[in-house]
């Protein structure tokens, strides 16, 4: 099976929804949240995090954003679950996502989505490395 790095961005803990949006991930059957912290995150892990995006126009308000308040990281495992989690969140853009995602159902703006889960089982390990560096 898989394993996959989930965000629960600022947004998502501000609004008092970490539990529903836990709650959809849990209730997939065969995926299990194997690891879990809330935390605060700095510029350095933002900038390993997020390294793709530097020089883009929405880096710098990206990385305020994340910085705004705590955020939750999970490590979730199972069956096709890189895949799975990314179908459950929907697209980036909330407005373009269907009602009965995470982002169509809570999402407001493209900055503001609510979750991360990792694209590939490339990022995948290396965002699991950046979160959790003691994961065997
Ligand atoms: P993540 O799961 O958070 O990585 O989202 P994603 O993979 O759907 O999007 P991507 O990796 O392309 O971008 C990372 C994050 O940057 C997004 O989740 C948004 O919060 C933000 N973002 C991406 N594209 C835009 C954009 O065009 N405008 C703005 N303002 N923010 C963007
Ligand atoms: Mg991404």
């Amino acid at each position: 099976s898989q394993r996959t790095l989930v965000l629960l961005k600022p947004d998502t803990v501000r609004r008092g929804l970490m539990g529903e949006v836990i709650s959809r991930i849990e209730r997939k059957a065969g995926w299990t949240v194997t690891a879990l912290e809330l935390r605060s995150l700095d510029r350095a892990i933002l900038e390993q995090h997020y390294a793709e995006h530097i020089g883009k126009p929405f880096y710098e308000p990206l990385v305020e954003f994340m910085q705004s308040g705590p955020i939750v990281a999970l490590v979730v495992e199972g069956e096709r679950v890189i895949e799975g989690v990314r179908r459950l969140a929907g697209p980036t853009d909330p407005i373009a996502a269907e009602p009965g995602s995470i982002r169509g159902d809570f999402g407001t703006i493209v900055r503001e989505n609510m979750i991360h889960a990792s694209d590939s089982e490339e990022s995948a390990e290396r965002e699991l490395k950046t979160f959790f560096p003691g994961l065997v």
